[in-house]
């Protein structure tokens, strides 16, 4: 009895390292497409990463199995995606001790990986060159396009907008300039877009209302003209609208404030003009507002109710005029209010929120008074 088990274990056991074998085998003959491996070893050769040693193990027939950051599709074998990020908490980059630095350009061989379909190549800081046009052609695969956190330069491609199934295109911190190609609202799948911290001009496109999975468009930090266009407000799923810092002009569509789920809008830092929307301000669902230091006129609509909830409200360096609104007083929550450098006049009224908010969120101002300021 002891004895047959223990046959039975050992064929049992022989069985396992044949499957094994045979299995290690058939990825050794199917594991890599040998054009794929090739585009993959020229994209190498354009980079330089000298701290972690990533590429060290972009060795050996098969760059389906053990090449760092690279993943096939398990039924053609053709890489999948490109997964490359310069910050992480992967075992590579603790024992290194340090976050990872890379320079040199990326490769259009890239292009030749037509399957791909996710493209991380993020926070490297030090890949320059451009984002080669190639891969409006050839990587229709594409649904995540992240190269945040590099040096490229350059357009973005004119030809972006064949890119019908990038759900998420992040070019952000990076020198890109040039326009904003017209053709990103043919991107009819995106939602979201951030190309924050670059140097990009020209207007956003009227038709922008055209990207209606969007939910994040991110463009602050940057040197955009024109107007915020209408057609935003047809964007239902638009959650988080960043324009800060750019200089766009005109004034604040009406409808921005009467969108579902908005519940962010950064456009601090700009040259917009014209009265507050009333909709912008009774819209319960908007926790962050920053208009500073544009040039908004007339008075603060007197509309907040209680179910206001403002976890930030910054109206400063503007030229608004008249008295601080008294609706204030019975909004649910006001988390910052900055009212400072305009041109508001009259008694900051008394009660919540008013009694936790400093001297600073009211200073410079043509003759505000009472508490936290001098006495009326
Ligand atoms: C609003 O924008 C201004 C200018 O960019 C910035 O200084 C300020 O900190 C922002 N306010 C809030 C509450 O984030």
């Amino acid at each position: 009895m002891e004895m047959m088990m223990r046959r039975l274990r050992l064929a049992f056991v022989m069985v396992l390292m044949i499957m094994v074998v045979m299995h290690s085998a058939s990825t050794v003959v199917e594991g890599c497409s040998a054009s794929d491996r090739e585009a993959l070893l020229d994209f190498k050769a354009s980079l330089n990463e000298p701290y972690l040693g990533i590429f060290s193990t972009w060795s050996g027939d098969d760059c389906c199995s053990n090449w760092y950051g690279i993943n096939c599709d398990p039924t053609n074998h053709r890489v999948a995606d490109i997964n490359l990020r310069g910050e992480s908490e992967d075992p590579i980059f603790l024992k290194a001790g340090r976050s990872g630095r890379m320079t040199g350009s990326i490769s259009p061989s890239i292009c030749k990986l037509d399957r791909l379909t996710t493209l991380i190549i993020a926070d490297w800081k030090g890949i320059s060159g451009e984002i080669p046009g190639c891969i409006t052609s050839s990587l229709l695969s594409l649904r995540v396009l992240d190269l945040v956190g590099n040096r490229l330069s350059g357009h973005i491609p004119p030809s972006i907008g064949n890119l019908r199934k990038v759900t998420v295109l992040n070019l952000a911190d990076n020198d890109l300039s040039g326009e904003l190609p017209a053709s990103i609202v043919q991107m009819s799948s995106l939602m979201h877009l951030d190309l924050r911290n670059n140097r990009i001009s020209g207007q956003i496109p009227s038709d922008i209302g055209k990207l209606t999975m969007l939910s994040r468009v991110l463009l602050g930090r940057n040197q955009i003209t024109g107007p915020i266009p209408n057609s935003i407000a047809t964007i239902y799923r638009l959650a988080d609208l960043d324009l800060s810092m750019n200089r766009i002009s005109g004034s604040i569509p009406e409808q921005l404030g009467r969108m579902p789920v908005l519940s962010t809008i950064n456009l601090d830092c700009n040259s917009i003009g014209g009265q507050i929307p009333a909709s912008l301000l009774s819209n319960t669902g908007l926790g962050i507002l920053n208009l500073s230091r544009n040039g908004m006129e007339g008075s603060i609509p007197d509309v907040f109710g209680p179910k206001t909830y403002f976890m930030a409200l910054d109206l400063s360096y503007n030229s608004l005029k008249g008295k601080i609104p008294t609706t204030l007083l019975g909004a649910n929550f006001i988390g910052h209010l900055d009212l400072s450098h305009n041109h508001l006049c009259g008694p900051i009224p008394i009660g919540e929120p008013f009694e936790h908010l400093e001297a600073s969120s009211f200073d410079y101002n043509d003759c505000l008074c009472g508490n936290p300021l001098r006495t009326c």
